[in-house]
């Protein structure tokens, strides 16, 4: 399943083109790309609300785990999040070391450096998730590890006003302070990140 997900790749959305546009300069196609309310939401996602610190690079991810204190839904307990999935993955029979696992090995061994380096340490993975993608995140309501928010605004009203955390959050999280106004713009900008699968057509069909 995961090999075949990886094939399955995100076209170019709106945001995509506009930065093709900004790096030839041509502040007509910018335009045309994205509104002025997106644009406002861009900015506020790099700058005021620093979202890129965890949501970088081409998919919008650091691939990596933070605790963000999100609340487990209602009646249900708190998820352990990395601390039980680093031992997990240490176990799994197809983990990059095993011999299942078709890894490239560059001069006879796999690097395998994210298994080798794990975290296992408590503060760091208690209550931690890996930061989703953010590309086509407007389709995939509901949101967070157990689909605790149904919107994008409920989403951005959480990094604005984060409910106190069980286990300790990652230093890296902080609050944002943002007026409703600028909530709407961050959304815009965050739905202009749709775009059409990018996958040979055999894959898109049952096999
Ligand atoms: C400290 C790292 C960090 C920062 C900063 C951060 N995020 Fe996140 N984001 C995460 C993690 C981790 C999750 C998943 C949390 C979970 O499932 O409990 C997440 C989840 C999300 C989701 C839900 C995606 C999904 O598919 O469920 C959205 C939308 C989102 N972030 C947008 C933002 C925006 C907008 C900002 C800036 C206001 C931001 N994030 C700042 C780490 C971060």
């Amino acid at each position: 399943m995961a090999a075949y997900e990886t094939q399955l790749q995100p076209g170019e959305s709106r945001f995509d083109l506009y930065v093709k546009a900004l790096i030839k300069k041509d502040s007509l196609l910018m335009q045309k790309q994205l509104s002025t309310e997106e644009r406002a939401g861009l900015r506020i996602f790099i700058d005021k609300a620093k979202c890129t610190i965890c949501h970088s690079g081409p998919l919008f991810t650091d691939k990596e785990f933070h605790n963000i204190g999100v609340q487990p839904p209602e009646g249900k307990s708190h998820d352990w999040g990395r601390y039980n999935g680093a031992q997990q993955v240490l176990k799994n029979k197809t983990n990059c070391l095993s011999r299942y696992n078709d890894t490239a090995t560059v001069n006879g061994s796999k690097s395998c450096d994210e298994l080798k380096y794990i975290s296992l340490d408590r503060h760091e993975t208690m209550g931690a998730f890996k930061t989703p993608s953010l590309r086509n995140v407007a389709k995939t309501a509901p949101y967070m590890h157990a689909g605790q928010y149904k919107t994008l605004l409920d989403v951005i009203k959480h990094y604005n006003d984060p409910p106190p955390a069980k286990f300790r959050q990652s230093a890296l999280f902080l609050p944002v302070d943002l007026n409703e106004r600028e909530f709407e713009q961050l959304e815009a900008f965050l739905k202009s990140l749709n775009s059409p699968v990018r996958a040979p057509a055999a894959l898109l069909r049952a096999p």
